[in-house]
């Protein structure tokens, strides 16, 4: 009886083991193609500076040179653009030389934040047929985080939503803010998409989980916009259900929340 009991023991040790094993093989293989997308994404940082610089001098010179002011008003968008991307290569070449490349921390007005991250997103938002509604239930919300990486994140959220809403024929997004706890903004982008089954919200922040197909997403959008969210001591939450509409106040299928550090009113 004992033998058994402890051979039945063992099985489960094993089991747990054998379990064990396989998870800590799955987390090597994301980190080895990390690393190899580290190493690859070095050499793209370093030969886009070029093109990029040409890009924004022929926005800037057909720009000076054009009469039509609508032209005009493309070319400096395009040159706006060109300026993000500049900014996010200079840091993706800080990275790759081991230094610091982080975003310095300021304050963010979420108003700039979610225009500039429209831009970039206008033509998927106008093919999707999304409509986008913000609601700032606090005047001018703003928080501390760094520029480049606020917009890097709202974009990460958008285009989820615009892509969950995309096959639906509801296809409406929200944009929520207001005061959270003390010294705290909470943001709430959520969506009346497809909605997010256990199995989707429990992977959701994995790198390379992805439910779309390779042209469609790599699965690192909210991976990277967590690890973002956490440098500048904030948090992100996945919604569904009932949680999902007591944030939004609205009848919607998901909601990601974003807890920050609040400027302006009431802090240092
Ligand atoms: N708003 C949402 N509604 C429903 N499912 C979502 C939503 N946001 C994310 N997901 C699910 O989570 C998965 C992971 O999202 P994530 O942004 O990390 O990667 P991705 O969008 O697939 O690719 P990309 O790297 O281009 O962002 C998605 O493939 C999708 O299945
Ligand atoms: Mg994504």
């Amino acid at each position: 009886m004992g033998v058994k009991a402890s051979a039945a023991e063992l099985e489960a040790q094993l089991a747990a083991l054998r379990e064990e094993n396989a998870g800590l093989k799955r987390r090597l293989r994301h980190l080895g193609r990390l690393s190899e997308l580290g190493r690859h994404l070095a050499g793209v940082a370093h030969e886009m500076n070029q093109p990029l610089l040409g890009v924004k001098a022929i926005a800037q010179l057909v720009g000076r040179e054009a009469s039509d002011e609508v032209v005009q008003r493309r070319l400096a968008f395009i040159e706006e653009q060109a300026v993000v991307l500049e900014s996010l290569v200079r840091r993706l070449r800080l990275l790759s030389r081991g230094e610091d490349g982080e975003d310095e921390a300021q304050p963010v007005a979420l108003r700039e934040v979610l225009d500039a991250s429209r831009g970039v997103l206008q033509h998927r938002q106008r093919k999707v047929g999304a409509e986008l509604e913000v609601r700032f239930e606090l005047e001018a919300p703003t928080f501390i985080f760094g520029l480049v990486h606020a917009q890097q994140v709202l974009v990460n959220l958008l285009s989820n939503a615009f892509d969950a809403v995309a096959s639906c024929s509801a296809r409406r997004v929200w944009v929520i803010a207001r005061a959270g706890a003390p010294g705290r903004l909470e943001i709430v982008v959520a969506d009346s998409g497809v909605g997010m089954p256990g199995e989707v919200r429990e992977r959701l922040f994995d790198p390379f989980f992805t439910t779309k197909t390779a042209e469609q997403g790599t699965g690192l959008g909210m991976s990277i916009s967590r690890e973002i969210v956490q440098a500048y001591g904030g948090t992100i939450t996945a919604l569904t259900g009932a949680e999902a509409e007591a944030a939004a106040g609205e009848r919607v299928s998901t909601a990601l929340r974003l807890d920050l550090v609040r400027a302006g009113e009431g802090s240092p």
